[in-house]
């Protein structure tokens, strides 16, 4: 038995933190299956050199030879560049990646008290206003843009499927279904309606609490009350908004994983973008990157590989000698994955 890895950077940061979380995942050894790791192009520099962010080769190799793949992230310019969609969007689509769970965990002091923030983010993948559908008219009044915002029953049960058995898997078993059905009935209304309907068709999921919130009054609450939260589910550009706004309340969106899942394949990539700011300065946190190779691992049902990685995590992240700027501190990115290699 065998592991293969697809290893996809991309731009920016990504061609730092990535190399980190396979360093991290090196040092599991024998917990997982003989390793190899297959580098793969894609992203925005991608684009500029050879006209496709995402080159077919690259979508071949992860249907046909990985198990599944790490991505780093993308640089994706503001202003519409003919011939170029984001990587990152696609990949979702292609692998049909209809998940993207997003767990925010603070590390507490002590290793004995619990984290004052434990919640996961579940973000339905594949459609919402993500579908892209643009356009643009000229009228006698000016310029005018539409987007087509698109809710299936089909999304919406396998992603509230998906969270309730995330929610099922947690000692506090409670799901909160985030939308804004009060404005836009219609699409948030089969979102909620659809999700809520899981629970209703299968008695294995009748522990689990359900409740709502208005993505709004959710945002406030998130900061207010991050405690009241436990699993939340959220169409596609919700969940990318809300589980940016929690990674704030664990320090920096630096240290907040994701892996993004389907029924036979699964990506870890960490939550934030390509923050070309620090860019090259070997100052970013590897830390959402490693914890994404967890993510990935534990999805996989390698659970002792992902304990362990996440324990050399927290205890790093806990001692407080290695930090990166973003978390306060003055270390360098090689120098917070030496120390976390060290402790797997
Ligand atoms: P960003 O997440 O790249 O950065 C936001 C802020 O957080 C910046 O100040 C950055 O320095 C900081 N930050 C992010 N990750 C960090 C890390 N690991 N360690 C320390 N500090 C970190 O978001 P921004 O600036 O809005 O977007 C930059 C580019 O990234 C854009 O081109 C955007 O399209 C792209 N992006 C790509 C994503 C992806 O690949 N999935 C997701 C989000 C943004
Ligand atoms: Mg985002």
């Amino acid at each position: 038995q065998k592991l293969s890895i697809g290893l996809i950077p991309a731009d920016g940061i990504g061609k730092e933190v990535i190399p980190a979380a396979r360093t991290a995942i090196e040092a599991v050894g024998s917990d997982i299956p003989k390793t190899e790791f297959i580098d793969l192009e894609a992203g925005w520099e991608t684009f500029l050199r050879v006209g496709n962010a995402l080159p077919d080769r690259t979508v071949e190799i992860l249907k046909n030879d990985c198990n599944c793949a790490l991505f780093g992230s993308v640089s994706s310019p503001s202003r519409k560049v003919a011939g170029y969609s984001s990587p990152i969007v696609a990949l979702r689509k292609v692998l049909d990646l209809y998940a993207n769970v997003r767990p925010v965990l603070s590390v507490s002091p002590n290793p004995d008290t619990p984290p004052a923030v434990d919640l996961i983010v579940v973000r339905e993948n594949t459609e919402c206003l993500y579908v892209k559908q643009e356009e643009l008219k000229i009228t006698e009044n000016g310029k005018e843009a539409r987007a087509t915002r698109l809710i299936t029953e089909l999304a919406s049960r396998r992603i509230g499927k998906m969270a309730f058995d995330l929610a099922l898997a947690r000692p506090r078993e409670h799901l909160t279904v985030i939308h804004k059905s009060n404005v836009l009935s219609v699409t948030d209304g089969l979102f909620r309606e659809t999700v809520r309907s899981v629970a209703e068709l299968d008695a294995k999921y009748k522990d689990v609490t359900i409740a709502e919130q208005l993505v709004d009054s959710a945002v406030y609450r998130l900061f207010r009350e991050p405690q009241i939260y436990d699993v939340m589910v959220a169409p596609n550009l919700y969940g990318d908004i809300l589980s940016d706004a929690a990674a704030a309340l664990v320090g920096s969106l630096g240290v907040v994983p994701s892996v993004n899942a389907g029924d036979s394949f699964v990506m870890g990539e960490p939550v934030h973008g390509s923050a070309p700011d620090i860019e090259g300065k070997n100052i970013a946190n590897p830390v959402a990157s490693i914890r994404s190779a967890a993510l990935m691992l534990r999805h996989m049902d390698y659970i002792k590989a992902a304990d362990r990685i996440d324990a050399a995590v927290d205890s790093v992240v806990r001692e407080k000698q290695y930090l990166t700027p973003d978390l306060g501190g003055s270390a360098k990115t090689s120098e917070v994955v030496d120390a976390i290699v060290k402790r797997i």
